[in-house]
């Protein structure tokens, strides 16, 4: 138990053990679908088909009224230090709705940049090195800096048309030069997006990419996204190429922020704008509604009942809209970043699971790769599906195959099929979450990714973890340094590695 004397927690302990025969198919009708579902922010989302009923449920919500998770999401919102081991707030929600009691200018102006700034190359009054628009973008940023924008321009490609904007994250530099080859240096700005700007992979990238633009002046092209514009300036970017944003604004979730340069250059600012709306949506109806009605606080605690209390290691996200594909990479360093933790915010151990491992794919694919070990593997997997109701950029005859496969497959999941025979046996059960939006829009959007924002946070908050610092990624930055530079003593193995790939002699 993440922290001493919680009642919620023995209670569910009990209800684990007591109501270890649960079957969900046995529980649903009309009056729990009602019960058991919600609306906000254009999505519909069906929670009914859980290994919950009304008194886990209750305990549940004791569990978070104990936890104070909805204060602590206030006082989140309020501004307040709530990542403690880096000093700072965490502002995300800030920049969807800044809050009315503080001084918004900051974010404005952001916005105003983005928007002045994303117009001009739209319209063609910016001009690339050939002294024309230039007609591609080139986003050089990895994890938050990279993540949040390239999932964002993926999805609402039906809503593209500005230049075509490219996502280079990886130090492969099979990738960048692969990219470089199909584009033209003179007709081409380069973004470099990094919180630090100080970032290994980045860094190396974004030198590379100066160099193959076709200009004695190369950083004139290029416009920085950061919360460290004096590192920007001192690489030579343009004073009003640099675009900023808040130390208090985790990487992660950044691409509210000037992060998000390459949306507005892809759809437009309006469209962004949209996003944020549909953001801050979610974050009243997370911030406002009653616990029983919240749904980011259910789907959080829903994840808690999984892990800490069946035992599930991972969920899986199955997007039914190829567009959405990249929603899983997100949420991989939203959720395994943000709670991949093992001790409290006080740092003493956290005694019971936190993070899971979170994974996934679009389907229909996953169901003819891994949907074999969801259907009658021996391990307890929670999937969230989504669905897209309306799809302009499908047809009628494809999309609602589309649409009975996720429906099928969540059925199937749950009522399982006995047959004579072990091998095809379907023990059922299982559950899932399905999340509908009306149509893929930045608004719906917005509302998604808010919607799991705040979901890993009530999880941290029950665990008592800080889900906004990241101290787990600086050992293997700093051996990196020293592998590349031979520094330091190394075991056989790491050596022998060093020896085999030209790294030492
Ligand atoms: O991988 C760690 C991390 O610090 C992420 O949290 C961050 O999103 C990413 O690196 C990139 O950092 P930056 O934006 O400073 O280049």
């Amino acid at each position: 138990m993440p922290q001493p004397r919680i009642q919620a927690w023995e209670s569910l302990t009990d209800l684990a053990d007591r109501k270890s025969r649960l079957t969900i198919a046995e529980m649903i009708d009309a009056d729990r679908l009602n019960r058991y579902s919600g609306s906000v922010g254009g999505l519909h989302i069906d929670f009914s088909k859980h290994r919950v009923d009304d008194d886990i449920r209750a305990a549940l919500l004791d569990l978070a009224r104990e936890t104070s998770v909805l204060e602590k999401a206030k006082q989140m919102y309020a501004g307040d230090t709530v990542n403690v081991t880096e000093g700072r707030a965490a502002s995300h929600m800030a920049l969807r709705c800044p809050p009315e009691d503080q001084d918004p200018t900051a974010i404005l102006q952001a916005r105003e940049q983005m928007r002045v700034l994303s117009d001009a190359i739209r319209t063609g009054q910016w001009n690339g090195p050939a002294g024309e628009p230039v007609t591609n973008v080139v986003n050089i940023g990895i994890g938050g800096s990279d993540l949040g924008p390239k999932m964002v321009c993926a999805a609402l490609r039906e809503f593209a048309d500005g230049p075509t904007c490219h996502f280079i994250s990886n130090v492969d530099g099979a990738e960048l030069l692969t990219l470089l080859e199909r584009l033209d240096p003179l007709r081409t700005a380069i973004v470099i997006s990094s919180k630090t700007f100080t970032t290994q992979e980045t860094m190396r990238n974004a030198e590379t990419a100066l160099a193959w633009l076709d200009s004695d002046k190369p950083a004139k092209f290029c416009f920085a996204v950061t919360a460290s514009p004096d590192n920007a300036r001192a690489f030579g970017i343009p004073d009003d190429q640099v675009l900023t944003f808040s130390e208090s604004v985790g990487g992660r979730y950044s691409l509210w922020s000037s992060i998000g340069l390459p949306i507005c250059i892809a759809i437009g600012y309006e469209r962004f704008a949209e996003l944020l709306a549909g953001g801050a949506a979610m974050d009243r109806h997370f911030l406002e509604s009653t616990p029983e009605s919240n749904i980011p606080l259910t789907l959080g605690l829903l994840g808690i009942w999984y892990s800490n209390f069946l035992g599930a290691q991972t969920h899986a996200v199955v997007p039914y809209c190829q567009r959405l594909k990249l929603f899983v990479d997100h949420l991989q360093q939203l959720d395994m970043e943000s709670n991949g933790k093992s001790v409290t915010i006080a740092g003493n151990h956290v005694d019971v699971d936190s993070g899971p491992i979170v994974w996934g794919q679009t389907g229909t694919n996953g169901q003819h790769a891994f949907f074999q070990l969801l259907h009658q593997g021996t391990r307890l997997v929670p999937i969230d599906f989504i669905g897209v109701i309306n799809d302009g950029l499908s047809r009628e005859d494809h999309h609602r195959i589309l649409m009975a496969n996720m429906i099928a497959q969540s059925e199937a999941l749950m009522l399982g099929r006995r047959s004579g025979d072990p091998h095809r046996d379907y023990r059922g059960n299982r559950p899932s979450t399905t999340i509908l939006m009306d149509k893929l829009t930045p608004a719906a959007l917005g509302a998604l990714v808010a919607l799991y924002e705040h979901r890993v946070f009530v999880q941290a908050m029950v665990w008592d973890i800080n889900p906004f610092d990241q101290w787990g990624v600086e050992l293997g930055k700093a051996l990196t340094g020293d592998v590349l530079a031979e520094k330091g003593e190394h075991d056989a193995s790491t050596l022998d590695l060093m020896r085999r790939t030209g790294l030492t002699t």
